[in-house]
């Protein structure tokens, strides 16, 4: 078996903090005992490259409790964990190919070691394997007959690939299932990016002027989490919708220019490019945090801190300090990286529970419609967003209530007024 981690010897920890994931992992743990009985993948070989967490380990062992060969790589160069990507290789018998901290031809090779499976469905985070698949290897294209898509940024480039003709088979935006955007991109990401600034830093958020920049369901998170930590939460947003929610929701809404100009702890969340750029960071006070928790590191112009620089020191674990020319100071967390996952684990495991089941249940939907799904990216079933939800519950001990048959009825008619 091919692989590649950081050391071997890391595997007995990485075991131990994968079952403890798991006992937050409910509905995923009852996937993997029914694949177990009916192994619905049984010859179906999976490329994945996704965050390599203890969470995601769970994942590939339902997957392969279902009779499915996978090879495994890192999303991003700084998520991954050690210790689990060793866990899997030593204990699971997956082909792993992650290292905390590789540099980007390692990133890239990794992605394409896990092409070399040669897959029938793919499994990604963020859109980069798909994206080699559809322009280096071509070839590998010929054995796959879909795939599925964790993230909002994985599922907008994946859109443009649709729109523009490209997208050579079928594949499930798992970030559209409800059960998935609205948990692990709000809860998850709104306690798990304060709680890696915290991490990093060991900041009193309380009193802090804190700038959110992006109000989607991760920036939702992040600004109310960052608020019930005592931090004076300032919104900075494009689309004028989300930014009358944040309004209504209690933040103080203002652009970008005027909150660099007050703001103690800046935190990207757009998906999109250079959102921090040099006009900001002239602007900003010095001592001023700056970090991003977006798919990837391009929210934050680092070049341009860069070149305002005259000098950059790392002063803690994931903290560099910035000298300006002028004297003032910038922190920057993380290299830019998805904060969460860069300097914390990344979303608890109890929403991801469902984001994974999401998952498990989507490849399963695929091998069982094989040759029947459009080339296009299509949502979730609603059956299987809705079953996940029953099942989050039932294992919560949360019991719900039923229509009754004239309530039911009364939904179906159009007769019936005041
Ligand atoms: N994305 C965000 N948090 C994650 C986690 N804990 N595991 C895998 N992917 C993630």
């Amino acid at each position: 078996m091919n692989y590649d981690v950081k050391d071997i010897a890391l595997a007995e920890q990485g075991a131990l903090r994968m079952e403890w994931a798991d006992n937050e992992m409910p509905v995923l743990r009852l996937i993997r005992q029914r694949f177990e009985q009916e192994k619905p993948l049984r010859g179906v070989r999976i490329s994945a490259c996704l965050h390599v967490t203890t969470e995601t380990g769970n994942l590939m062992r339902t997957l392969k409790a279902g009779g499915a060969e996978i090879a495994l790589c890192a999303s991003n160069p700084l998520s991954t964990q050690d210790d689990l990507a060793s866990a899997l290789v030593k204990y699971e018998g997956i082909s792993v190919f992650a290292i905390k901290g590789e540099d980007k031809d390692t990133y890239y090779k990794h992605i394409h070691q896990t092409l070399d499976l040669k897959p029938h469905i793919t499994m990604d985070d963020g859109c980069d394997l798909v994206s080699v698949l559809h322009t280096e290897r071509r070839e590998g294209l010929e054995t796959v007959i879909g795939g599925t898509e964790e993230t909002t940024t994985g599922v907008i480039r994946l859109r443009a690939m649709a729109k523009d003709g490209v997208l050579a088979y079928p594949v499930i935006a798992i970030n559209d299932a409800y059960t998935k955007h609205l948990f692990d991109n709000r809860y998850g990401t709104g306690q798990s990016t304060v709680d890696a600034i915290m991490r990093a830093t060991n900041l009193l958020l309380a009193g802090r002027k804190f700038v959110a920049i992006g109000y989607g369901w991760c920036g939702r998170g992040v600004a109310s989490r960052a608020r019930g930590m005592g931090a004076h939460v300032i919104v900075c947003e494009v689309d004028p919708l989300k930014a009358l929610e944040a309004l209504m929701d209690g933040y103080e809404v203002m652009p970008l220019s005027k909150a660099t100009q007050i703001g103690d702890i800046f935190v990207t969340v757009t998906g999109n490019y250079h959102v921090l750029r040099e006009e900001h960071f002239q602007q900003m006070k010095s001592g001023a945090i700056v970090c991003n928790t977006g798919h990837f590191n391009v929210e934050i112009d680092i070049p341009a801190i860069e070149s305002l620089s005259a000098g950059k020191r790392t002063i803690r674990a994931f903290v560099d300090e910035y000298t300006l020319k002028d004297g003032r100071k910038i922190f920057l967390l993380g290299e830019g990286r998805l904060i969460n996952l860069a300097a914390a684990e990344g979303h608890p495991a109890a929403v991801m529970d469902m984001s994974f089941a999401n998952q498990a249940l989507s490849v399963e939907y695929i091998v069982q419609n094989q040759g029947k799904l459009p080339r296009d990216v299509f949502a979730v079933p609603a059956e299987i967003d809705a079953q996940v939800a029953r099942l989050k519950l039932q294992a919560l001990g949360v019991e719900i209530d039923e229509l009754t048959p004239e309530q039911a009825k009364y939904l179906d008619s159009w007769e019936m007024g005041t």
